[in-house]
């Protein structure tokens, strides 16, 4: 089984109820629907992951090197999450990093991602539109 990993971190269970006015309506479920989507056929599938502790999300990606690539929402875990940095530096698939919201037009402290220099690409302020766009541009990352 072609599994497509996407990777969520902290908070990003709450979607649909968490700051609705900043992150959208849209629930996690709705978004790995979308994705699901977005990459059926190809014949992939999604492993959801979401998890609110870093620890988690490093396991998450230890286990995932056998996944063909990988959407990631660090949450809060962009600004400083120099272990979650380092587990993906290890993975061998392209990823990609989303944000729902535009971080550079909100505080300052969202405006760093320790992860980003890694990752094959960045969408930030698309809603839940930005994993749909991720997962497409997935595609063609893995076909090349
Ligand atoms: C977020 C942006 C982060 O700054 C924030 O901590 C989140 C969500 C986004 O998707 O817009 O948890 O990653």
């Amino acid at each position: 089984m072609t599994e497509l990993l996407l990777l969520n971190g902290p908070n990003l269970g709450i979607l649909g109820r968490r700051e609705t006015e900043v992150y959208g309506t849209d629930t996690l479920a709705d978004i790995e629907q979308m994705v699901e989507k977005e990459i059926a056929d190809v014949g992939w599938q999604v492993r959801s992951v979401q998890r609110e502790s870093e620890g988690e999300l490093i396991t998450a990606v230890q286990d995932g090197y056998d996944t063909v690539g990988a959407i990631v929402n660090p949450g809060a875990l962009m600004i400083a999450g120099w272990s979650l940095r380092d587990a993906l530096a290890n993975y061998p698939k392209p990823w990609i990093e989303v944000h729902l919201s535009n971080v550079w037009a909100r505080e300052r402290f969202r405006h760093e991602s320790v992860l980003a220099p890694l990752a094959s690409g960045l969408i930030a302020g698309l809603g839940a539109t930005g994993y749909v766009l991720a997962a497409r541009a997935l595609r063609s990352l893995v076909a090349d």
